[in-house]
Order: C-alpha cells, then structure tokens, then sequence
C-alpha cells in the first residue's frame, strides 16, 4: 500500500463533474476507486456493478474517454500525470451518474432477431452438435460476449446513426446464424439487412479493439454482409 493519492474527476449528468481525492493501492482497479467515492466521499454516487471478476458485464465506464470494464481494468495502466476521469458510458442515455439506461441497447439485440429461433421440444432427441464445422466455429467465436456494451460505447456508427444496430447485437445475429440449432435464418437475414442493418458499418474496428473479452464483432458484421448480398442474389430482389 503507498501513501500516495489519484486526483479522480467523475462526470455526473449533461454539465455535473465531482472531483475526488482517491488514496492509491496495489492492483487497484477502476471499480475500487469508484466504490472508494461513493463509500467515502459521496454516498449519492450512483454506479453500477455486481460481479467484479468480468462476467457480468454491468460495470463497463468511460475511462478518460475509452470505454472499459472497470473491474478488470486496473488503474495502474489507463492513470495519466496521476489522473484519470471517469464517466457514463457513450451512446447510451444517461440515468444517473455513471448508470446509463440498457434498454436501447437489449432492444437491438431483439431487433437484430438475437434471440434463439428453436423448433424442437423438450420431448425430441438431442441434436448432436459437430463441435468442428466451420459454422460451429463461427458461432462459438462471439459465444462469450457478455452483454456490457463495451463495443456499443466505442462505436462512432452508433453515435452517428441512432437507429444502427450495433456491433453486439450483429455479433450475436451471425453466432445463431451460424448455429446448427437456430432455425430462424430467414428472420435474422431480414433483419439485419434492414436501414440500421449491417451495411452501416464502416470496418473502423473500435468494437474488436476495445471488447475485453477479445471478440471480433468486425469479422461477425463482415460475415453477417456476405451472407445477406448472397442471399439477396439468390432471392433475386
Ligand atoms: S462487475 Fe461484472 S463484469 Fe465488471
């Protein structure tokens, strides 16, 4: 532990800023230093969290203007001339504080038709999956995205182009296109080759780039514009 202090600055609403004396410590993540504030110094910071070891996927902040999951990202490596600003994630509404409203970004996910497309019972046999087809391996490759908008935040399409779906939601239509199982290939199809589709993305990168858990929505989103200009050939329209 050393005796040394972060000079903290938290943004809070449209205009709002507080700024915080945080005392400093050995492997101190963002997520310590924001529960440090609000436990010590302002008990009306609002923020939000609940695993803290990446799984949740609900603590993910601006860190000096680069979204991240704060409670995997230790201060040690984002803290500049020993100060690091802290705020609301981007292309969200703001709630309070550091909490931004989820709902826009979950609605995509729906809209996108990200949702399992199943047509079997819980009566039928299990259908036998072959872990090494090429479509297999597609869809396990976004399989660990854990929903905490990390890409949407870094999006420039998104802050754009408000009705744009997003890296996650497109990540998570290319994995049940690519899955075996999901019978809705048509659906997401439609779906994604809609006017917030697919095509809006420019390949900037920022969603593979900054994803903590390393995913490549990049390479889902191209996948996802191959199969629709197929499609939309073999359908003739
Ligand atoms: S608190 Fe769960 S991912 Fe950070």
């Amino acid at each position: 532990m050393t005796t040394q202090s972060i000079k903290v600055t938290i943004k809070r609403g449209p205009d709002g800023q507080g700024a915080f004396d945080v005392p400093a410590h050995d492997n101190q993540t963002v997520l310590d230093v924001v529960s440090w504030v609000q436990q010590n110094a302002d008990p009306t910071l609002s923020y939000r969290f609940a695993c803290r070891v990446g799984m949740c996927g609900s603590c993910a902040m601006m860190v000096n203007g680069v979204p991240r999951w704060t409670c995997r990202t230790h201060i040690s490596k984002v803290i500049k001339d020993g100060a690091v600003t802290i705020a609301p994630l981007r292309n969200l509404p703001v709630i309070k504080d550091l909490v931004v409203d989820m709902d826009p970004f979950f609605d995509k996910w729906v809209e996108a038709e990200g949702v399992h497309h199943g047509s079997l019972t819980r009566h039928d046999p299990i259908a036998p999956v072959d872990e090494t087809s090429a479509t297999r391996v597609e869809a396990n490759a976004g399989i660990e995205c854990i929903n905490c908008s990390v890409c949407y935040a870094a999006c420039d399409t998104v802050a754009g182009n408000p009705d744009y779906l997003g890296p996650a939601a497109l990540q998570r239509a290319w994995t049940l296109l690519n899955d075996a199982k999901d019978e809705g290939r048509g659906a997401i199809l439609d779906a994604v080759s809609g006017s917030g589709g697919c095509h809006n993305c420019h390949s900037i990168g920022s969603c593979t780039t900054y994803c903590p858990n390393d995913l490549d929505p990049m390479s889902a989103i191209a996948g996802l514009k191959r199969e629709t200009t197929k499609s939309f050939f073999r359908r003739g329209r």
